[in-house]
């Protein structure tokens, strides 16, 4: 590679930052997400990401189902840039009715930031969207929202961080008063006081300052909630973690900032912070090593298939995250499942609401491919030698039905179809050991309605869906397994690849097993 464009090659590696947003729905993902774009001039009017999600886009060609049910079923992506920064925010669906698809995006995300109510504090889906990245170790950024309503106090909310998720906190910032007596926040490391104006807090002006002890801050805030700045702050100087770069970037400690994205109060200045504190693209490990992003050979893997983005043409979008190189449309690369080339000629990247061709594309960002059903979740592609990343982790499925075809003619088209939609990452299929059952397996109750629909619309298939009690699922690892262990309140099954794994219809029953059988090993995901 000549210097030049492997300077180039780093400088496009250097200015990006590709993140997922968690949280629990209504903590104001969509408000947030609204915001960064609107600072980044990806969209002109507030409202536009709002409308997707409430689904008034009259000539979208999103999913029906999607559609009927005004929410996101997939994850999508925005890009936008900013001071010098080319920004990627990977969505992820903020219904109840997450999928493992959600799980999925975030293994292509550098960091993530989490998003919290002030008044609701770690609410349950942000748990579990918490735990997948903390397993990667990917840096978690947070952001409590909602400081213009009443909530509970800024210490409350770190020691329930430290408490429920089990991560250190260091606050960026700090609110002068909450709620109704919110007046601004105080930055911690550019000693600056960010103030509302006004009661319609509309009016942001941002102070210059010596440090919290400031007097400017007595005189715009008032004694009583300068006096309550100083003892927290004094507080958290000499009791709280000092900040740590190395361990942010490892995931042990989380940088804190508080403001209020309906009001775009002290949004712009998290996404500064943010972006000058969040990763670039990471190196990957593969079959062939470590890919470094500024390899001069393009790679990446696919991490989501999405299905029927236009019913009438039924064509699928492969979404694949670049993990080295530049791609180029039209490029040729190997697919190292199906070992042959292929030549990517229609991509797509994702923005707002359009969907554009893209001519190139660096590390760190996303590309749809238009899929004639030749990619699976977790694809290889690279140009050049054969490359195979990691596999990406399959998630521990939480809700259960049996399925049964209402047609015994079409058992062919059945199978077909749950063969292709486990291959797609829809559903998990699993077959039990004493009935030979086939029983299906996800995380969030969507997966099935879409499973259902997509089994009629694709494949001319009713199927009948009977919810089991089961609500956990271990791969066990052990020498002598004996079905009949595993009948009270649980049952043996065996996955797609023939591993066996115990479902358990409670904790109880689970913990039980376990220490029954205390020479096997009980694994979360496959092993
Ligand atoms: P989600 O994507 O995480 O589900 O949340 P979304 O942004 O849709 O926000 C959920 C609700 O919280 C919305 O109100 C939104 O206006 C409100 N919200 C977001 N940020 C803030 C904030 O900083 N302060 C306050 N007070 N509210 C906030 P809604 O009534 O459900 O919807 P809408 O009628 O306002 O659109």
């Amino acid at each position: 590679m000549s210097k030049t464009t492997e300077n180039l090659l780093q400088q496009e590696v250097d200015k990006r930052r590709t993140f997922a947003i968690i949280s629990h729905p209504d903590a104001g993902k969509t408000t947030l997400t609204e915001k960064l774009l609107l600072f980044g001039g990806a969209i002109r009017e507030a409202g536009t990401v709002k409308a997707r999600k409430a689904s008034k886009h009259a000539t979208s060609d999103w999913m029906e189902i999607e559609k009927q049910r005004g929410i996101s079923v997939t994850s999508s992506v925005m890009q936008f840039d900013y001071e010098g920064h080319r920004v990627n925010i990977l969505d992820t669906p903020g219904h109840q009715d997450f999928s493992e698809d959600t799980y999925r995006t975030l293994t292509a995300a550098d960091s993530a930031v989490m998003l919290i109510d002030v008044a609701k504090g770690v609410e349950a889906q942000t748990i579990k969207l918490f735990q997948v990245c903390a397993k990667r170790g990917i840096p978690i950024f947070t952001f409590i929202n909602k400081l213009d309503r009443e909530g509970r106090s800024p210490f409350d909310l770190m020691e329930e961080l430290e408490q429920v998720l089990g991560i250190r906190s260091v606050p960026m910032n700090w609110p002068i008063g909450t709620g109704r007596e919110l007046c601004g926040v105080y930055d911690r490391t550019l000693n600056q006081v960010e103030l509302f104006q006004g009661d319609d807090h509309s009016n942001i002006q941002v102070q210059k300052v010596e440090d919290y002890n400031d007097p400017m801050i007595r005189q715009m805030a008032g004694d009583f909630l300068h006096d309550q700045l100083c003892q927290d702050l004094e507080l958290l100087d000499v009791a709280g973690d000092p900040f740590d770069m190395e361990k942010v970037q490892r995931g042990e400690l989380t940088p804190v900032f508080f403001g209020s994205a309906i009001n775009n109060f002290g949004v712009q200045t998290f996404l500064e912070n943010f972006l000058k504190l969040a990763p670039k693209p990471e190196p990957r490990k593969s079959t062939a090593g470590v890919i470094e992003p500024t390899d001069e050979k393009f790679s990446g893997y696919v991490f989501k298939i999405q299905a029927n983005m236009n019913p009438a043409h039924r064509d699928r979008i492969a979404f694949l995250r670049i993990v080295s190189g530049k791609f180029q449309r039209g490029m040729s690369v190997k697919h190292a499942r199906m070992g042959k080339e292929i030549k990517l000629s229609q991509p797509q990247q994702f923005l707002a609401q359009d969907r554009d061709i893209v001519q190139e594309a660096f590390p760190g960002d996303i590309i749809g491919l238009f899929d004639p059903g030749i990619f699976r979740i977790g694809d290889s592609l690279s140009q050049g030698s054969e490359v195979v990343f990691d596999e990406l982790p399959t998630f521990s499925p939480e809700i259960f039905a049996k399925v049964t075809v209402k047609n015994a003619l079409k058992h062919k088209q059945y199978q077909k179809g749950i063969d292709q939609l486990t291959e797609e990452g829809t559903i998990q299929v699993f077959q039990t050991v004493s009935f030979d059952d086939t029983l299906l397996g996800v995380v969030g109750q969507l997966q099935f309605e879409v499973f259902e629909y997509r089994m009629k619309g694709e494949y001319g298939v009713d199927v009948q869906l009977q919810r089991m009690p089961y609500q956990f699922a271990r791969w066990i690892i052990d020498d002598n397994i004996d079905p009949s262990k595993f009948r009270i309140n649980s049952t043996l099954v065996k996955d797609k690849k023939g591993n066996y794994v115990v479902l358990f219809e409670n904790e109880y029953a689970m913990r039980t097993a376990m220490e029954k059988n205390p020479t096997a090993k009980f694994l979360e995901t496959a092993p």
